[in-house]
């Protein structure tokens, strides 16, 4: 790779203190050498999903969201189940990337998931391997973990220390750009 590896952790969480901001911000931390990790932070920005409003001019934040994916060669998602199923704000993010026709978008993106969820969030990951399997996004599967975070685990930089939650975090990253590397839409 003559270039570095640009990575989007994008969080399905609003919360101050949300596990899963801070599993990808452990992950940002993690980047291997030749790579790079950014955090998406406009989730809260984004207005309802609606197709009328999916025209040029696009509404800002929509416009700087598909352009952070376009940006990257790969995202990396990490979000809470609600009600047994994605939060609303997330699967509203996730709508606003299905109309993006552009070279880069969502589509045949390489793509994983750290599930931190203690309480194995099971329908929340069917639902996102099937949004994900909409768009035909590449899912990287060994990319893909689950590692049980409790908010206590976060430290003052709002990140976890605990080698037993950065380990898998590495392991993750370093199978998301090895699975990349191998993808037909990879760098
Ligand atoms: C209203 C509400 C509903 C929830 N429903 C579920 C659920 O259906 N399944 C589950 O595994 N966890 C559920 N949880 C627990 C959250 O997924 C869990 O607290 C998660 O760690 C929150 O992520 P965060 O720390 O990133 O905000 C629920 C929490 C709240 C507040």
């Amino acid at each position: 790779m003559d270039r570095t590896f640009r990575i989007l952790l994008i969080p399905g969480s609003l919360r101050g203190r949300s596990t899963n901001v801070a599993v990808l911000r452990t992950a940002q931390s993690l980047a291997p050498a030749g790579s790079t990790g950014l955090l998406f932070e406009g989730l809260a920005d984004l207005p309802p999903f609606n197709p009328d409003a999916d025209a040029e001019p696009l509404p800002p934040a929509v416009a700087d969201l598909r352009g952070q994916i376009r940006g990257s060669d790969a995202l990396l998602f990490s979000a809470p189940e609600y009600a047994g199923g994605l939060p609303g704000s997330f699967k509203n993010l996730l709508d606003w990337t299905v109309g993006d026709d552009q070279v880069g978008s969502i589509y045949e993106k390489p793509v994983a998931w750290i599930n931190a969820s203690p309480r194995g969030a099971p329908n929340a990951y069917e639902s996102l391997r099937k949004v994900l399997g909409y768009v035909k996004a590449d899912i990287v599967e060994s990319a893909c973990v689950h590692i049980p975070v409790t908010e206590v685990l976060i430290n003052d930089e709002g990140q976890i220390s605990d080698a037993s939650v950065r380990e898998p975090v590495s392991h993750s990253l370093t199978e998301l750009i090895r699975g990349a590397a191998g993808s037909p839409s990879g760098p």
